[in-house]
Formats: C-alpha cells, sequence, structure tokens
C-alpha cells in the first residue's frame, strides 16, 4: 500500500499530478486545499461577523466539513483561496483538518490499495511517513499564467489580459509568501521529497517524470524482498 504526498506552491502543477497518479494506480486522492477553501467559503457565504469571530468560526466550519462537499468548481476561485490561506495560519483550525485528512487516508488506504494527498504541509506534517514524497514549484510567471488559462476568460484586448496576469502574479506572490512564513506547517519541501521545478513542462512530461521515480524505486524494493 503506497502512501505518495504531493506539496508546493499554487497553480505549480501538484494538483494535476495528484490527479493523474490518481488515476494511473486507481488510488484514493485528497486535495487538501479544498478543505481550507471550503471552510473559507463557508466564511465568506454565511457572512457571520467573521472580523472578531474569524478563528472560532473557521475551526466550527471545519468540524462540520464533508468530504463529499469537496468537488465544487466555485472554491476555486482566488477571494476564497486568499481567506483560506489567512485561515490556514491558525492551529487550532489546522489540527482540526489534519485530523480529517487523517480519516481520508484510514478510510481509503486499504480500500484503494493507495492514496495521494496533495497541498502544503503533507509530506512534512500529514504523511511524513510516505512512501514517496514530491514538491513542484514553477516560476510566479508560469504559474499565473497557467492560472488565468484555468479560468478560461477570453479576452477583447491584450492590455485587459496583461492587466489581470499582473493582478494574479501580485495575489498568488502574496499567498506563497503567507504560506511560506506561517509559524505552524509552512510551505517548505520535506527533506526527504523530490524538488521538480515544472516551469519548462508539460503536466504529461511531469507525470512521466514522477512515474520513473515511483516505478524505479518499487522495482528495487522489490528485488529486495
Ligand atoms: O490550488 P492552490 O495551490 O492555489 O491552493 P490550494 O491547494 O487549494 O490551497 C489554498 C490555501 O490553503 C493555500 O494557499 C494554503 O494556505 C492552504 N493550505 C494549507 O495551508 N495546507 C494544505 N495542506 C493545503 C492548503
Amino acid at each position: 500500500m503506497l502512501k505518495i504526498a504531493i506539496d508546493g506552491t499554487a497553480a505549480s502543477g501538484k494538483g494535476t499530478l495528484a490527479k493523474n497518479l490518481a488515476q494511473k494506480y486507481g488510488f484514493a486522492h485528497l486535495d487538501t486545499g479544498l478543505l481550507y477553501r471550503k471552510v473559507a467559503s463557508d466564511l465568506i457565504v454565511k457572512k457571520k461577523d467573521t472580523d472578531n469571530n474569524l478563528e472560532y468560526l473557521s475551526c466550527k466550519y471545519a468540524k462540520e466539513v464533508e468530504f463529499s462537499e469537496l468537488k465544487k468548481e466555485y472554491l476555486r476561485s482566488e477571494k476564497i483561496a486568499k481567506l483560506a490561506s489567512l485561515i490556514a495560519t491558525y492551529p487550532k483550525l489546522r489540527k482540526i483538518l489534519n485530523l480529517k485528512q487523517k480519516e481520508f487516508v484510514d478510510i481509503n488506504l486499504n480500500k484503494f490499495g493507495g492514496c495521494i494527498l496533495d497541498g502544503r504541509d503533507i509530506g512534512t506534517k500529514i504523511l511524513p511517513n510516505a512512501d514517496f514524497k514530491f514538491f513542484i514549484d514553477a516560476s510566479i510567471e508560469i504559474r499565473a499564467k497557467r492560472r488565468l488559462l484555468e479560468k478560461n476568460i477570453s479576452f477583447l484586448h491584450e492590455n485587459d489580459e496583461k492587466c489581470m496576469l499582473h493582478a494574479l502574479i501580485v495575489k498568488m506572490k502574496n499567498r506563497d509568501k503567507l504560506d511560506r512564513s506561517r509559524f505552524e506547517a509552512p510551505l517548505v519541501p520535506a527533506k526527504d521529497a523530490h524538488i521538480i521545478d515544472t516551469s519548462l513542462m508539460s503536466a504529461e512530461d511531469l507525470l512521466l517524470v514522477v512515474t520513473k521515480i515511483i516505478e524505479g524505486r518499487k522495482n528495487i524494493k522489490e528485488k529486495n524482498k
């Protein structure tokens, strides 16, 4: 039974890699960022007095999160991501969501023969004993372009596109900075992670590189049995 931990910066390709690997091996996959995004979305939608109660309310909503609610496309906005990154600094909230992630692994590991989690602290905190750890990154310009492409907007003027790209770069840089500098579970590669820069790689290239690493080590283990 394999546990695979994938961490990395926003729009680095970690989510697509996790999905592709899960499909290839038939493993269960959890995009852990969606847990933080769901709580952030609930805070926005329920519009309670969040100014004074942000930590309390985020913990309350985190306890109520169901895995079946995490597929929704509206969770992907940068507004939700910004709030997700802010509440992700709360140790109490992380504790609640960490338990949910471990629960996901306990439920699915045997059932699917393997689990893949992607996020920011998977290799360091959630699955410190993972069989494989990957840390995915790319240049900020490339990552912002990818995020813009995901939004599927058709621009009338080139300048509108440039403006939106610039705004996205600023937002994503701020989020990366907060994720890297927070005290609790900051975004850092685990010591034993394979670090991969995907700036010049397609999703297919990345899958090939990672599959080679996994298959290579699996073969060595099988030979040594
Ligand atoms: O898709 P993208 O990489 O832009 O973001 P995400 O994975 O959906 O995560 C949104 C935010 O949740 C991140 O910026 C982190 O602050 C937080 N997060 C975290 O702290 N720990 C995780 N394991 C996953 C996400």
